[in-house]
């Protein structure tokens, strides 16, 4: 874990790639489609921990229709910047049973943490399950999943901010940022 001098200077040197503004403008109009697409279905929101927190936390104050939230806890990143072993601390509700879902996260990059999310949610019953994400990460190779709602697309480097952590740290910042390469 960095120390609060490295942690500074890790945003010092980031660049700002999702001014905050952007960032809110997005999420508004993600509220406005959601809404429109889920007002009429009573739907269960899976925040997925703990990155989607800051995405569902300005979200939800935006969607004024009955809804159910809940949570799953799967990562694939543990500490590093690199892929990993998909690890589950909490697993999809039962209650996702003849549901219709919204699973929302921070950032879809390879896609493989969604992938499997919706896999489970489909076979615990639930009627349907599409994915909403902050930010979308822009590669090359095709992904397994793709997120019904995007936010805003980033360019294929390590970012942070808005619930994106670098090395546990800055998912409280209200704008997303790049690492440099080091
Ligand atoms: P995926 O399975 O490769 O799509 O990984 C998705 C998960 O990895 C996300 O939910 C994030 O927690 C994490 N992740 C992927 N890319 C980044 C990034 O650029 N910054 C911070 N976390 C990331
Ligand atoms: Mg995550």
């Amino acid at each position: 874990m960095p120390d609060a001098e490295q942690a500074w200077r890790m945003l010092e040197e980031a660049d700002l790639l999702v001014p905050a503004e952007a960032v809110e403008a997005a999420i508004a109009r993600l509220a406005g489609e959601i809404t429109d697409a889920f007002r009429d279905r009573y739907p269960v929101l899976l925040c997925v921990m703990n990155g989607a927190v800051f995405f569902c936390g300005q979200l939800l104050p935006r969607l004024r229709f009955p809804l159910h939230l809940d949570y799953v806890h799967a990562t694939r990143y543990g500490k590093e910047t690199r892929g990993q072993e998909l690890v589950w601390h909490a697993h999809p509700p039962d209650a996702v049973k003849g549901r219709a879902v919204l699973v929302l996260d921070d950032i879809l990059d390879l896609g493989e943490t969604l992938a499997a999310i919706k896999r489970r949610v489909l076979e615990l019953g639930a009627d349907s399950c599409h994915v909403a994400v902050l930010t979308d990460k822009r590669k090359r190779a095709p992904k397994p999943v793709k997120a019904d709602f995007v936010g805003v697309e980033v360019e294929d480097r390590f970012v942070f901010g808005c619930g994106l952590d670098a090395h546990g740290l800055w998912r409280n910042l209200p704008a997303i940022y790049a690492m440099r390469e080091t």
